[in-house]
């Protein structure tokens, strides 16, 4: 992890003064409430410092804004935005002789919120605290994802917690991707809760496929989590003449239209490892669906023009890229 972090505490009723403190570890009352009852919160997102002048961060507005939904959704007070950016900016720019300045490598940026207060009774917590911590992210790779279609747990109800980033959903999907992984595959292809009919996403990354030429994305239904990735891959394809289809995509649908060829392409995207084709589908039955396309061409080109706006080698015409004050970073 990198050696220094961002930290501010509420308490009645209000954030307080921001601390840059040495990493390490927390002390933390044993009946707060985030370890009881899960009121814990974050973010994921990069710092990139290729071709630009200073550290620059990847539309930050996108996860201070679901940070607050996810705030909102477990009963937590909002957190101003001028005290997010200035947490990323503290971590990114101090922590910026440590961000690889070569292409596929970045500084993993993780904000948190957690909820502080001592007491076993269920109630939400009177106090908080948020931190920015970071840690140097691990090279892309440019290797293929095989996912095992999960039909019997699920990730996320209607009415529940899907759609924002709460640390309990993350938990709560251990248990398939270690069995998706004792198969042979490298995680597990959700499903909806209801009718296990329906494709939502992975667990740190949402889904497209390439069918008949046209990208196919299941839509936000409120059980998935909106991804920054996910939007961005959307308006650079629609920007490239590609037709996006959001919109419910059964599974068996998807699997017969491998098997006919019409779907060529499989990809999963998030901030992680930005895009990463699927090279295999399985299913619990045993069968295994191959792509033909596994190395994606769709899918590497919009990887390819997600980098290159954010490794600084085109210019931000859609203004996605913040760049870290000068004054943050050490001369
Ligand atoms: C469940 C889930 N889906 C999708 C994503 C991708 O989101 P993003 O592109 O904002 O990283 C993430 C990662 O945050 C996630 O945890």
């Amino acid at each position: 992890m990198a050696p220094v972090l961002y930290r501010v505490n509420y308490e009645r009723g209000r954030w307080g003064e921001s601390q840059i403190l040495p990493y390490g570890p927390l002390e933390l009352d044993p009946a707060a409430k985030a370890l009881h009852y899960a009121q814990s919160i974050f973010e994921g997102l990069k710092a990139y410092f290729v071709e630009t002048p200073t550290p620059v961060v990847f539309r930050p507005e996108m996860n201070w804004q679901r940070l607050n939904s996810s705030a909102h959704r477990m009963e937590m007070p909002e957190l101003p935005e001028n005290l997010f950016m200035e947490g990323l900016f503290a971590i990114a720019g101090l922590n910026s002789p440590l961000i690889p300045r070569q292409s596929r490598q970045s500084l993993y940026l993780r904000p948190l919120m957690y909820g502080t207060q001592q007491g076993i009774g269920l109630a939400s917590s009177d106090t908080y605290t948020f931190m920015v911590i970071a840690s140097p992210g691990e090279a892309l790779t440019s290797q293929l994802l095989r996912v095992l279609v999960e039909r019997e747990g699920s990730r996320a109800a209607v009415g529940g917690t899907g759609n924002v980033k709460v640390s309990g959903n993350y938990g709560a999907s251990l248990r398939s991707t270690a069995a998706a992984i004792r198969c042979g595959f490298d995680q597990p292809l959700w499903l909806d809760a209801l009718t296990h009919r329906y494709i939502e996403e992975l667990s740190i990354m949402n889904f497209f496929a390439v069918i008949d030429d046209e990208l196919h994305t299941p839509e936000l239904s409120g059980t998935i989590l909106p991804g920054v990735t996910r939007a961005s891959i959307i308006e650079l394809a629609r920007a490239d003449g590609i037709r996006v289809h959001e919109r419910r995509m059964e599974i068996d649908e998807l699997l017969s239209l491998i098997n006919s060829g019409r779907c060529t392409e499989a990809f999963a995207c998030g901030t992680a490892i930005v895009v990463c084709s699927i090279s295999t589908i399985g299913d619990q039955d045993g069968q295994r669906y191959e792509l033909k396309e596994p190395c994606g061409t769709v899918a590497e080109r919009l990887k390819q023009k997600l980098l290159d706006i954010q490794e600084g080698r085109v210019a931000d015409r859609l203004g996605w890229m913040c760049c870290v004050p000068a004054h943050y970073c050490p001369k």
